[in-house]
Formats: C-alpha cells, sequence, structure tokens
C-alpha cells in the first residue's frame, strides 16, 4: 500500500486523538498525520492515499479549518487517488443533524469518484444526518460523547476495510 496522509480538523481535540489512534490502527504502514490549521495543499499532493477528518459544528458546518481549507482541494488531482472520510458528531445532542460536519465535507469535494470506506448506519441512534445515504454512512463515524467504547473496534474494522480499498 501507498503511504497515507491523515488530515484533520479539530476543535478541542477529540478529532485529533482520533487521527492519532487510526494511524496507530494502520499499524507497520507508513502514515503521516497533520492537523489541517498547520497544513498545505502541498502536503497533501505527498500522498496517493488521504483521509479527511472533521467534527461537526452548527448548521451543517465542517471544523473551522476546514472551512478555511476546503477552497484550495480543486488545485488536486484526485485521479489515480483515494480517499476516505471520518466524521465526529453527538447522537444524543444533535439527533437531527448527527456528523453533518462530515456530510458537507463530502458535498465539497471537487471529485468524489476517489472517496472509499463507507460504512454501515446500524448500531447509531439519529433522526438525520447529511453524511448518511441510506443505510450507508460516506465515511467512518465516531461519537466520543456516547458510544466510546466501541470506537477501537470500529477505528479497527475500518482500517482493515481501507487496506482493501487504497492503493
Ligand atoms: C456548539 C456545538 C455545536 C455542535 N454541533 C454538532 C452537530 O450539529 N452535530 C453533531 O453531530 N455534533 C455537534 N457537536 C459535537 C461536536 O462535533 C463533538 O463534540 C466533537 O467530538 C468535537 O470534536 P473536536 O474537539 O475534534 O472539534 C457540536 C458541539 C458544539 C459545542
Amino acid at each position: 500500500m501507498e503511504p497515507v496522509g491523515i488530515f484533520y480538523g479539530s476543535t478541542y481535540g477529540m478529532t485529533a486523538k482520533v487521527a492519532e489512534r487510526i494511524k496507530k490502527a494502520f499499524g507497520r504502514s507508513k502514515v503521516e498525520v497533520f492537523n489541517l490549521k498547520d497544513a498545505t495543499i502541498e502536503d497533501m499532493k505527498k500522498f496517493k492515499n488521504l483521509v479527511f477528518g472533521t467534527s461537526a459544528w452548527g448548521i451543517g458546518e465542517m471544523q473551522d479549518d476546514w472551512e478555511y481549507f476546503i477552497d484550495n482541494l480543486p488545485t488536486l488531482d484526485f485521479t489515480d487517488r483515494k480517499l476516505a472520510l471520518f466524521g465526529l458528531g453527538d447522537q444524543k445532542e444533535y439527533p437531527e443533524s448527527f456528523v453533518d460536519g462530515l456530510g458537507t465535507l463530502y458535498c465539497r469535494l471537487p471529485d468524489k469518484s476517489c472517496v472509499v470506506g463507507e460504512t454501515s448506519t446500524n448500531g447509531y441512534d439519529f433522526y438525520f444526518s447529511l453524511a448518511a445515504k441510506g443505510d450507508k454512512f460516506i465515511g467512518l463515524v465516531l461519537d466520543e460523547h456516547h458510544q466510546k467504547d466501541v470506537t477501537d473496534e470500529r477505528i479497527k474494522k475500518w482500517v482493515v476495510q481501507l487496506k482493501k480499498e487504497f492503493v
């Protein structure tokens, strides 16, 4: 597998911690983690396999650093690249906008054909999410407020899947 670059936006550090746990789950594969607020599009261009992570804010808002960064993405050629997405949210406090930041990030991608890493919505309890398409989420969804006991298991399963879907 080609090296993996994980880029995250995080306000209180929850997404940052998860990004490190995803890196750990890749084991001996070459993986680098970047806080988006210190990253450039040139950093992203170094990787054939990308992972983007965001938390959810306001009404369908991505974490702030994604809001600032997202307009750089059209200068990245997604041909021959794979991209997996993960999002954090709170399904009890925000059941009608659960992980919407992740859904918005997906909507605003200039090229969606490279996206891999879909997961099932089974095991979550919410009314609506911009990140859900039928019974699938468009990436890995984690709730560190109410389901942190299953986070490691979800990450592990997702990384096994990505190792097959990445280039
Ligand atoms: C003001 C506010 C708004 C939020 N809005 C949402 C939301 O719409 N949907 C959701 O799933 N979580 C929402 N959350 C929960 C955060 O996404 C969650 O706490 C996340 O783990 C924070 O991660 P971070 O520290 O990496 O930014 C909100 C939290 C706050 C404080």
